[in-house]
């Protein structure tokens, strides 16, 4: 069963007031695996597995839900597992755990990520508190924002949450902006050229009448419930509405208030996860500001476009994510896995209450 995403917060918050009356280590683990899971994803894979043990939690990437076609040397994957681990980090915190953070703890196996160990109590600081407060409001907003501009000492905010876990932010303004709108909508029809691009697509799309706990729902694209259904088989088959595509994304690109480009000094999985922080700092922070946000990656995804966006952004480096923020009604919640679907081993005692 998918749980709505009321009854859901609503699980959450129950569990916080709990631990946070009695804050137990096994009990506060296994809520900030729930809180983890909440991170974006690409495609909304999740590809993360997590390992429970004494007073400690081990993050590991999940390669069987790799995208090979749109992230080849999974890149995305690990930016994903990064975002996990900053909820991560935020949740733990915010119940009162200092927390020390091993990144890529063994070379000798690169999918295990990170370990975060609980080392001791520490009250929360004002920023968790906030950030820890809008895990349950952050979802991806695909739809137009309003013109209304992001106040410059929120740009400055959002730089800052990204320097403080080792990326950079650029904001992409005039000739910039309109540069990379362009590169977007270019990026955008390479590739829905491509049948093995629209093929990984469509396999991550819910058809409307399979409910699955992963990928993409139509809603959240903007599909009715009639498309939604068709829309897998439609994206197989052919080079479905890709100019409509690519003219919208140019467009919404365009029309943002602020269009950000997330980078890292290098090309390698420590700064991918770095990246993955970043981007949930940011995104919880902009949420917390009461703002919405989406993805337009395409030029970072096509590699002769990504130089150039690098060249745009002003920065040394590798764009890793491009991002549209701005003001706007809220959009729905994707699903998320089970626990017991992300959880390498189980600790007796907390897991056996899992849903
Ligand atoms: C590394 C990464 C890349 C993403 N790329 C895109 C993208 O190119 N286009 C898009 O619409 N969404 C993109 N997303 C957003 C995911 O589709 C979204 O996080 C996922 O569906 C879960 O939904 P939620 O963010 O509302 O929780 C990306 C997310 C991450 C973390």
């Amino acid at each position: 069963m998918i749980l709505s995403s009321t009854t859901a917060e609503t699980k959450l918050e129950l569990e916080f007031a709990d631990l946070e009356a009695s804050p137990s280590v096994e009990g506060s683990l296994v809520h900030a695996l729930r809180c983890a899971a909440l991170a974006p994803s690409s495609h909304n894979s999740q590809p993360w597995l997590f390992q429970l043990s004494e007073s400690r939690i081990d993050l590991f990437a999940d390669r069987s839900r790799a995208l090979p076609v749109v992230d080849p040397f999974d890149r995305e994957l690990v930016i994903s597992c990064g975002a996990a681990l900053f909820q991560l980090r935020v949740a733990l915190q915010r119940l009162g755990w200092r927390t020390q953070v091993d990144v890529l703890p063994d070379p000798h196996t690169p999918d295990h990520l990170a370990r975060v160990v609980l080392d001791g109590r520490e009250e929360p600081c004002a920023e968790t508190r906030i950030l820890y407060e809008n895990l349950t409001l952050r979802h991806t907003n695909r739809n137009p924002f309003e013109a209304r501009a992001v106040p410059s000492t929120l740009v400055a905010e959002f730089v800052r949450c990204a320097r403080s876990e080792g990326s950079w932010l650029a904001a992409l303004e005039g000739p910039a902006k309109f540069e990379a709108a362009q590169l977007i909508s270019e990026a955008d029809q390479r590739q829905f050229r491509d049948p093995h691009f629209r093929r990984e697509l469509a396999a991550w799309m819910s058809s409307g009448h399979i409910q699955r706990r992963d990928g993409l729902p139509g809603s959240v694209l903007g599909l009715g419930p009639i498309e939604a259904t068709l829309a897998p088989l439609l994206l197989r088959t052919f080079r479905w509405k890709d100019h409509e595509r690519a003219a919208r994304d140019r467009e919404l690109a365009l029309g943002s208030p602020l269009l950000l480009a997330l980078g890292s000094w290098h090309e390698e999985p420590a700064e991918w996860l770095a990246a993955g922080q970043a981007l949930a700092h940011v995104l919880l922070a902009a949420t917390a500001a009461g703002l919405q946000a989406s993805f337009l990656n395409q030029p970072v995804e096509v590699s002769n476009f990504r130089h150039r966006l690098r060249e745009l952004a002003g920065y040394a480096g590798f764009v890793q994510l491009v991002l549209r923020v701005g003001y706007g009604p809220a959009s729905a919640a994707t699903p998320r896995r089970r626990l017991d679907e992300i959880l390498l081993e189980t600790l007796a005692e907390p897991t056996q209450r899992l849903p």
